[in-house]
């Protein structure tokens, strides 16, 4: 199988050696210089506007329909402030003693999704953790609440619903599933409240919705870079599909990448679907087997990509697999085990990325979590958090309408997945990392860059 880099590594021209020790210092003095710039703020002699629900108009509370779960009972989880760590960020000038500011997450904590909402949590709480160390926003500390979604995306509405019209948080963070994001968005904008998805990737979330922000790129640009990568780098021409009808990304990852590979020459030669939470695929397998794919498409989430591979491998085929951004979680090794190796699937990060400032992260996160190595949405939740804290820093107010001009205009912001700069449909581009499977680790392949929507 070809895996050179050559073609699709445009994004990444240096050796993968590991950097040096002057590209560190850049890395920890930039991180440095963002925790001193927002703890900065701690001095200013205006005090902050307080959360912008009573400011903002909002539907009745009685719209609140508090089904989700708090996912942490445990609200010791996340003290403000919390205790500097000498090791990783700047001493507080001055300990953030004033009012708490709320910011709401909801995320799959638990379900068959559970680790991408784990993982996000664990990357905003490093980020409030920073902050609030070096004195917090204005003096305030920040705090934040989670609610469970479960993967499910009625519970996204109600938590959402309840973060704003119960805790009246001024900003919210989430999902990762961009069905659930859409549905959490809705909620957002109806109630004129920012939201930041980490991780969001299908179009439709921020389209026509002036309150909602992503800080990842999109799934147009996803599509391309899996079909440039096949069509390049592997030389494959035949490639089979297999996604989740029930999925706002699988579906449009399905239709983007079919549409581009049959440009760039392709051909698909089965095109098959399941709904979410089945665990028989072998029907849709045996047609894409008799199809002669050479290769096949599973822009699904992980606990079913793990599972097709299985069964994909015990139906005689060696064909590699593709995935998504969906795939990436620890869990894909464990549930596909020996079935899953060889695959690739498209991130935004990789651990053995070169010319990356992921490692700073990676060795922060590992130090907070009991040597745990965050998934690419570790980083995404720190870096959705952090951006929508340099918007706080930078707003007007808190009030949703100047806390979303602030985070409309985020520029060239230096976030551990990447850089990131919201353009005019609230959105980022990033490029996108090939990764394989390998010895159970995804192992980075290749960058590519997206092309210019
Ligand atoms: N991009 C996926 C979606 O929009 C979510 C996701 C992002 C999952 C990153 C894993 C890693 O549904």
């Amino acid at each position: 199988m070809v895996t050179s880099l050559d073609v699709a590594s445009r994004g990444c021209s240096h050796s993968s050696h590991a950097p040096g020790r002057g590209w560190r210092r850049t890395v920890f003095a930039a991180a440095g210089a963002l925790l001193l710039g927002l703890a900065g703020c701690g001095n200013e002699s205006t005090p902050a506007p307080k959360a912008p629900a009573g400011s903002t108009p909002a539907p009745a509370a009685k719209t609140a329909t508090p089904s989700a779960t708090p996912a942490d009972p445990n609200p010791a989880d996340h003290p403000a402030p919390a205790q500097p760590k000498a090791s990783d960020a700047p001493a507080a000038s001055t300990p953030a003693t004033g009012e708490p500011i709320l910011v709401g997450h909801y995320a799959s904590m638990t379900g068959k999704e559970a680790t991408f909402g784990q993982s996000t949590d664990n990357g905003i709480k490093l980020a409030i953790k920073e902050i609030n160390a070096a004195g917090g926003l204005n003096g305030r500390p920040l705090k934040l609440i989670t609610y469970d979604t479960k993967g499910e995306s009625k519970e996204a509405g109600n938590a959402v619903t309840r973060l704003i019209t119960n805790d009246k948080v001024a900003a919210v963070l989430g999902e990762v599933a961009s069905g659930l994001s859409l549905a959490g968005g809705a909620v957002c904008q109806q109630y004129g409240v920012p939201m930041i998805s980490p991780s969001s990737t299908n179009l439709r979330v921020t389209q026509g919705r002036d309150m909602v922000f992503r800080v990842c790129f999109t799934d147009d640009q996803q599509s391309y870079a899996q079909v440039k990568f096949i069509r390049d780098n592997l030389k494959l021409a035949k490639s089979g599909i297999l996604y989740d009808q029930a999925q706002a990304y699988s579906k449009g990852l399905r239709d983007d990448f079919a549409t581009l590979f049959t440009k760039m020459g392709g051909t698909i030669v089965a095109d098959q679907a399941f709904t979410g939470g089945d665990t028989d695929f072998s029907a849709q397998l045996t047609s894409i087997k008799a199809a002669g794919a050479e290769i096949i498409y599973v822009p699904a989430y992980y606990t079913e990509g793990g599972n097709i591979a299985l069964q994909a491998r015990k139906l005689g085929i060696t064909a590699p697999l593709m995935g998504g951004d969906g795939w990436d979680s620890e869990q894909l090794a464990k549930i596909g085990g020996q079935a899953i190796e060889g695959s690739y699937y498209s991130n935004h990060s990789a651990p053995d990325q070169p010319n990356s400032d992921i490692g700073s992260f990676i060795a922060k996160y590992k130090a907070e979590y009991q040597g745990q190595m965050p998934d690419a949405l570790g980083g995404l939740g720190y870096d959705s958090a952090m951006v929508l804290f340099d918007a706080m820093k930078r707003g007007k107010s808190l009030a949703g309408k100047d806390l979303r001009d602030a985070i409309a205009t985020t520029k060239d912001f230096k976030g551990v997945s990447g850089v990131i700069t919201i353009d005019k449909n609230r959105n980022a581009f990033k490029p996108i990392v090939i990764v394989q499977m390998k010895k159970g680790q995804p192992s980075w392949v290749a960058n590519i860059d997206p092309v210019k929507p």
